[in-house]
C-alpha cells in the first residue's frame, strides 16, 4: 500500500489537527512545530506508554524531571561545547547553508556520518559537489555547534551565557547523587527522564523527523563495570529475532538477541534495551519488517560511547534512526566527577568499596520520531471505504470514542451517553453529516469506536458501536458502555465477542 511522501504527511497531519507549522501567521520559524488537539493526545499517549513500560512497571527504574537551562559548565563537562558539532557547508553563490553528511547522503548516496572534516573537503572537491540550489562552489567544511545559546540574568555577556540542553541524559548524571542518596536504589539500576531537547540543526527538514525543538525519553542504567557481562534479564529476551545491520554489511541479517550478545556485537544489558524498546515498537503495532537494528561504525560513534545501536523505522524514503542507544561507559560520571570535584560514587555494601557506575546502555528515544513511525504505520489509505483509516493501537489513539446522535432530534439523548463517556476517556461528539460522512471523519483521526444514539436504543436502553477496524458494528447496553469500551481499548475483550451477546 503506498504510503504518503513526507510532505504529504504533514500536509494530512495539519489538515487533521495533529500537528501544524509554527508561528505559521509569521511566516513560520524553520524547525519548530506545535501539536494541535488531536497531535497533544497522540503524544501524551505515546510519552506515557514509556513512562508506564519502562518506569511504572519496573523496580529498577526511576523517574525525574530536570531543568532544561543548566549551569554551562555542565556541557563543558560533558564534551558537547567542544564537539557537539555538525560540519557546515555554505554555497559561495546564494548562501545556502548545508549539513555536509546530510548532502553527501542525499547526492552521492554515501554514508559520512561522523567523518572528520579533512575528509568531507576532500570528498567535495574530489567528487565535485556543488550547490544544488544554484551550481555554484561550495565553501570548506566548518565545525557547527548544535547547542541553543541563551542568557541567563539581566546581563548580557560572556558570563552569562548558558545553553538549553541539547539532550535530557547529561540532567540525569549531575543528579546522580540526589538520587542515589534520596530514592533507596541499588545497582544495577536507571534512571529516566522525559522532557524537551534543543537542537540548532543546520538543516530542519522531513516534517518532525529533524526539528529543532523535540522530546526525548532517555534512560541511563548503571551497572558495576566489572559485572557488566552479567544481566540475568536477558533471558527475558533472548530468543526475540531482530534484522541488523551490521557496519559493513550490505543486507540486514535477523538474528536473536542472544546471538547479538554472543557474537560480542553489543554486551547483555545493552542487547537487553534495544531488545526492550523493539518489543515497545511491536507492541503498538510496528510490523516487525518496518524495524531494524543499525551498528554504528567506530569513526561514527559518539565522543562518550564504547558501542552504539539506533534503531531504525523504515519511512517511505528509507530506512532512518527513531532511537539511538549507547554503550556510554563511565564517561560521563567520570568527568562530573572531575570537572565538579564532587565525587559521584556507589557505595557497595556488601564489598565495602566505592565504584563509579558504568552505563551499559542509554535508551535515547525521540517522541516525535516514535511519534511519525507509529502515523506512518497506522495510516491506512482504504479504497473500499474510499477514506484514510489511522489505524493505531487503541491505546496510542488520540480520541478513543466518536458520539453520533443518528438524527438531530436525538442531539440531547446523545449528549447524555457523550457526558458519561467523556469523564472517562477522550471523546468527541459530531451531528454534522451523514452516519456515513462521520464514520468516514473518525477513521481519519483513528478513533477506535464510534457509538450511535439511535430510536431502537431509546426503547431498549442500548446504543450501537462500530468498530474502526472491521466497521462490524454491535449493540451494547447503554448502562454497560463506559464499562464496555474500556475493555475493548485496553484489549481486555474482542469486538468479536460483542457481536455473539
Ligand atoms: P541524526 O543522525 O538523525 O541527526 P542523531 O544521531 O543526532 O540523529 P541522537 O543524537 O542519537 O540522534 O539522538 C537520540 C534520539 O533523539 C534520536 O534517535 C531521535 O529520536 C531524537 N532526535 C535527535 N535529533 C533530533 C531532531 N533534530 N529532531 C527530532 N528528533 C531528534
Ligand atoms: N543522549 C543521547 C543523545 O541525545 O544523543
Amino acid at each position: 500500500m503506498a504510503k504518503p511522501s513526507i510532505e504529504e504527511m504533514a500536509a494530512f497531519a495539519k489538515k487533521k489537527g495533529l500537528v501544524y507549522p509554527s508561528s505559521e501567521i509569521y511566516g513560520k520559524l524553520a524547525g519548530f512545530w506545535d501539536f494541535g488537539p488531536q497531535g497533544v493526545e497522540l503524544k501524551n499517549n505515546i510519552k506515557r506508554l514509556f513512562w508506564k513500560r519502562f518506569v511504572w512497571e519496573r523496580e529498577d527504574i526511576v523517574g525525574i524531571d530536570g531543568a532544561i537551562i543548566t549551569h554551562p559548565r555542565v556541557w563543558e563537562a560533558s564534551g558537547h561545547t567542544e564537539k557537539f558539532n555538525d560540519i557546515m557547508l555554505v554555497c559561495t553563490g546564494c548562501k545556502e547553508k548545508y549539513r555536509a553528511d546530510l548532502l553527501i547522503a542525499d547526492v552521492l548516496g554515501k554514508d559520512v556520518d561522523g567523518v572528520p572534516i579533512e575528509r568531507i573537503d576532500h570528498i567535495i572537491e574530489n567528487e565535485r559537489l556543488a550547490c544544488p540550489k544554484c551550481n555554484k562552489s561550495l565553501s570548506k567544511g566548518a565545525a557547527f555547534n548544535l547547542m541553543f545559546e541563551t542568557n541567563v540574568g539581566a546581563g548580557k555577556d560572556p558570563k552569562s551565557v548558558a545553553y538549553l540542553r541539547p539532550e535530557t541524559a547529561q540532567v540525569i548524571f549531575t543528579d546522580f547523587k540526589q538520587v542515589l542518596d534520596t530514592a533507596r536504589v541499588r545497582l544495577p539500576f536507571g534512571i529516566a527522564q522525559t522532557g524537551k531537547a534543543f537542537r540548532n540543526e543546520i538543516s530542519p527538514r522531513d516534517f518532525l523527523f529533524r526539528s529543532r525543538e523535540f522530546e526525548q525519553f532517555e534512560i541511563e542504567f548503571f551497572v558495576d563495570g566489572k559485572k557488566k557481562d552479567d544481566c540475568p534479564l536477558l533471558a527475558d529476551v533472548a530468543d526475540l529475532t531482530v534484522a541488523v545491520l551490521f557496519d559493513g554489511a550490505k543486507e540486514a541479517e535477523t538474528i536473536t538477541f542472544k546471538e547479538l550478545v554472543a557474537r560480542k556485537k553489543a554486551g547483555p544489558w545493552h542487547a537487553y534495551w534495544l531488545a526492550g524498546f523493539c518489543q515497545f515498537f511491536l507492541d503498538y503495532g510496528i510490523r516487525p519488517e518496518s524495524l531494524r537494528l543499525r551498528e554504528h561504525a567506530k569513526d561514527e560513534l559518539a565522543h562518550y560511547a564504547a558501542a552504539c545501536f539506533d534503531i531504525e523505522y523504515r519511512f517511505p524514503s528509507g530506512w532512518k534512526e527513531i532511537h539511538g542507544n549507547a554503550d556510554r561507559t563511565t564517561f560521563d560520571l567520570d568527568r562530573h566527577a572531575e570537572f565538579s570535584g564532587k565525587e559521584l560514587a556507589y557505595f557497595d555494601e556488601e564489598t565495602r568499596e566505592k565504584v563509579r557506575p558504568y552505563v551499559a546502555s542509554e535508551p535515547s528515544q525521540g517522541i516525535e520520531r516514535a511519534l511519525l513511525a507509529f502515523l506512518y504505520e497506522a495510516y491506512d489509505d482504504d479504497k473500499e471505504r474510499g477514506n484514510i483509516v489511522l489505524r493505531f493501537h487503541p491505546q496510542l489513539a488520540p480520541t478513543k470514542v466518536a458520539v453520533f446522535p443518528l438524527v438531530g432530534k436525538l442531539d440531547a439523548e446523545a449528549r447524555k451517553v457523550f457526558g458519561t463517556l467523556r469523564k472517562a476517556f477522550v471523546a468527541q461528539f459530531d451531528r454534522s453529516g451523514s452516519i456515513g460522512r462521520r464514520y468516514a471523519r473518525a477513521d481519519e483521526l483513528g478513533i477506535p469506536y464510534c457509538v450511535t444514539v439511535d430510536f431502537e436504543g431509546l426503547e431498549d436502553g442500548t446504543v450501537t458501536v462500530r468498530d474502526r477496524e472491521t466497521t462490524a458494528q454491535a449493540r451494547v447496553r447503554t448502562r454497560e458502555l463506559a464499562e464496555v469500551l474500556g475493555r475493548l481499548l485496553e484489549g481486555g475483550i474482542a469486538f468479536s465477542a460483542l457481536m455473539k451477546e
